[in-house]
């Protein structure tokens, strides 16, 4: 079966303003501290560029990234959840924030909070730009959302199919083509 873009779910404006919004209310969050800003590779890669970029220096931003896979060249998850890449950096007793392109199943989240529980940081909050909550198996709590969308397979953005797709500045609903 191929797939083809459909409509657009997200403009890039629409997401650009929303983007600035998160980095504003971060930036009250966390003033005057330090924060480790993680990225899960490789879908959160284009929100997290743009919204550290929205966060002003009254906090102090790192940034690092891990990297886990699920999906694979499908657009259903394989329910298990894969570390490729961990962080460089040592997160005991410092404020950290993860960030993610979308909650879908929130089993890549749960699991990545746990994780990062385990290592002992200070404050540890999630920061997601899209949650699909009709698709939730696993409850984690998301500090910080963007939009939350409907049950259909969103590309664009840092988030692709097959690996595509990732570049489009808007989100876009992928359906079978017939
Ligand atoms: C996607 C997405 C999230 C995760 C969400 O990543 O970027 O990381 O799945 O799904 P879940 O809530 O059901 O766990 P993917 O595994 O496709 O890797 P990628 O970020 O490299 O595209
Ligand atoms: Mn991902
Ligand atoms: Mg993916």
């Amino acid at each position: 079966m191929s797939y083809e873009l459909n409509e657009v779910l997200l403009s890039e404006g629409v997401i650009k303003d929303r983007v600035r919004e998160l980095g504003r209310q971060i930036s009250r969050d966390y003033a005057g501290k330090e924060l480790i800003v993680i990225g899960v590779l490789k879908g959160a890669v284009i929100f997290l560029s743009d919204l550290v970029r929205c966060i002003d220096n009254s906090v102090k931003v790192k940034i690092d990234f891990l990297a886990v896979s699920s999906y694979g060249a499908s657009t259903k998850t394989s329910g298990i959840v894969r570390i490729v890449k961990d962080i460089d950096s040592d997160i005991k007793g410092c404020e950290v924030l993860i960030v993610e392109d979308i909650m879908d199943t929130g089993l890549t989240l749960s699991y990545l909070y746990r994780l990062m529980m385990e290592r002992q940081p200070r404050g540890l909050r999630i920061c997601v730009l899209l949650d699909k909550p009709d698709r939730h198996q696993a409850e984690v709590n998301i500090d910080y959302c963007g939009f939350t969308i409907p049950d259909e397979f969103v590309v664009g953005y840092g988030l692709d199919y097959a690996g595509l797709w990732r570049n489009l500045p808007s989100i876009y609903i992928v359906r079978p083509s017939m």
